[in-house]
């Protein structure tokens, strides 16, 4: 049997902060050097389209995605990194799997859900500002993976909804023509550590709470001192199990460091010297890769070539499949 495929997608509705760092870019890359199978990582720029309508704002989320898993050190030799719309198989695709996707079945998709049971809630018409794209945002991703041969797709337990759906829509459409398309499976990421945010809630980009990773020197100083503490005095103790200033610490800095200040919290420190810590331990991480990133910012074509290249590839083997299911449908040139 051939080696196996792991695919997963990043969608660019925001800048790329520390909680995603720790939640998707960290666990991705170990995954990545770990598989002896092909891994494809792509930019889920169309899925963004449901919410980024800003032409620019999809531009530099596009590039700042790429960059920094880049920076991070995704190599483009190893895992295959493309954005989604260089792929037109992907959405040739997705108009057949929408033939198999049964109304039903999207309609229980939890976003679209939620944003009808939202407005039914406000006694508003329960379609208002509800868009297709949100409708259809499942067979679209059905597309991203089918259309890869995908054996296993890690993911967060938010997406795993969206994973059944694409087995579903594979199965109807293999139960039609016979074995197509290969059935995926969805590799539940385990519930990564909690990353607070700013003011001690899960950093969120919606909180407006987070870290972003490019952050310069100066401005993560800045931002880790803005960190809520609570107003003990430099010499009370402080329990390092309720403070997320040091739950980020353990993030960042090396075992003997974390027992060093846990120790410190114990008999007494002040909140200033213990972000300053902080800071030199998210700036340990992040000080080459910032600058690989900002390089990188500075010349986007060095982006486009990589991503330009990785569509090449992901191109060919999306046209495998499609000529099987070009073949299997009957919509083929004889
Ligand atoms: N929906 C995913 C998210 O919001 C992003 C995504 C799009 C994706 N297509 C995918 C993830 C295919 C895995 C596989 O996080």
């Amino acid at each position: 049997m051939a080696s196996k495929t792991v695919l997963t997608g990043v969608k660019p509705t925001g800048t790329p902060h520390i909680g995603n760092l720790i939640g998707a870019i960290r666990p991705a890359l170990k995954m990545a050097n770990a598989t002896d199978g092909q891994c494809l990582f792509f930019i889920a720029d169309y899925h963004a389209l449901t919410t980024i309508h800003d032409p620019a704002e999809m531009r530099k989320l596009t590039r700042e995605v790429a960059a920094t898993w880049l920076a991070f050190g995704l190599d483009p030799n190893k895992v295959l990194l493309y954005r989604q719309s260089d792929v037109p198989e992907v959405f040739e695709l997705s108009w057949v799997l929408s033939c198999f996707a049964a109304k039903g079945l999207l309609n229980r998709a939890h976003a679209y859900k939620a944003a009808v049971d939202q407005n039914v809630e406000k006694g508003k018409d329960p379609d208002k500002e509800i868009f297709m794209g949100l409708y259809c945002y499942p067979v679209l991703m059905a597309a991203d993976i089918l259309c890869f041969d995908a054996d296993e797709v890690p993911v967060g337990e938010d997406q795993v909804q969206h994973l059944e759906i694409a087995r579903d829509i594979a199965q109807k459409f293999n139960h039609t023509y016979g074995e197509v398309l290969r059935v995926p499976k969805a590799t539940v990421q385990e519930e990564g550590a909690y990353v607070p945010g700013l003011d001690g809630r899960k950093m969120s980009k919606s909180y407006d709470n987070t870290i972003p990773l490019s952050a310069d020197t100066k401005r993560l100083r800045k931002l880790v001192m803005k960190i809520q503490t609570d107003s003990s005095a430099p010499e009370d103790p402080k329990d390092p199990e309720n403070s997320s200033l040091f739950s980020l610490y353990k993030l960042f800095a090396k075992p003997d460091q974390v027992a060093t200040l846990r120790e410190r919290y114990q008999s007494g420190i002040g909140w200033g010297e213990a972000k300053q810590l902080l800071f030199e331990a998210i700036e340990a991480e992040v000080e080459s890769p910032r600058k690989i990133y900002e390089e990188l910012l500075a010349h986007p074509e060095q982006i486009e070539t990589i991503l330009a290249q990785g569509a090449l590839r992901a191109r060919e083997k999306a046209g495998a499949v499609m000529e099987r299911v070009r073949q299997a449908t009957g919509i083929a040139n004889p």
